[in-house]
């Protein structure tokens, strides 16, 4: 067996063994990581009656269909992201790169003035292997999601925001305490012990 097929065994099984992964299927979520943001909304009161949330890195669904099920119909949820995502009762999608100013426009013309609650991103750039590579394009991402957030959150609003702890994680996070007045670090259980990933909570955006 090549090593490339023994990884991929061992990430299968770990995979199907994930109570997550046993959970969304089973509760008919899009993914594991609604788990996260469940956790996070727990932890912090992300989503209430009324909110328009804002998610930015949507596919395959998970944190929209949290957002929408918890809303049910009183909110409004606007999602972004590069790949297709089917079809969400409550969601309206917009299928582009956010990092993109076209795609921007539209997103803001979707939006339409309104005060937004809440940014979550859990965008992710595809992994190279490089890690200079990975941590740059990951940067870029989480740069664009605090200006825009800046740009669109009420004063009560909040971003959530993936980000990986590693190269770029001191800068950024002096970069979002700069932008807002209380900036938090979570590491939801539901987010993988081994991946570098942790989520900031930002709130009081700073005019
Ligand atoms: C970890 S997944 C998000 C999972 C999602 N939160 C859920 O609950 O199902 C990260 C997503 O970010 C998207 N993404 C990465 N770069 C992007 C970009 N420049 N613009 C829009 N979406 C992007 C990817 O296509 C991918 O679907």
């Amino acid at each position: 067996m090549s090593r490339r097929s023994k990884s991929s065994g061992a990430w299968l099984r770990e995979h199907f063994d994930d109570p997550y992964v046993q959970r969304a299927q089973k509760e008919g979520w899009r993914s594991r990581a609604a788990f996260k943001l469940e956790e996070l909304d727990g932890a912090e009161r992300l989503i209430f009656p009324g909110a328009t949330v804002i998610d930015l890195g949507a596919a395959p669904g998970g944190w929209s269909q949290y957002a929408a099920r918890k809303l049910a119909g009183n909110g409004t949820v606007i999602a972004v992201d590069l790949l297709p995502m089917p079809e969400l009762a409550g969601v309206t999608f917009l299928q582009g790169d956010f990092r993109e100013q076209a795609v921007l426009d539209a997103l803001l013309e979707l939006i339409s003035g309104r005060r937004v609650d809440l940014v979550m991103s859990d965008m992710a750039p595809n992994m190279s292997g490089v890690d200079v590579v990975d941590h740059a394009r990951a940067a870029d991402l989480e740069e664009l999601a605090l200006d825009f957030s800046r740009k669109v959150l009420g004063p009560d609003g909040t971003l959530v925001m993936k980000l990986f702890q590693g190269a770029g994680f001191q800068e950024l996070l002096a970069d979002a305490r700069r932008r807002f007045g209380q900036v938090r670090i979570r590491k939801p259980k539901a987010s993988r012990q081994r991946s570098s990933e942790a989520y900031l909570v930002a709130r009081k955006p700073r005019a």
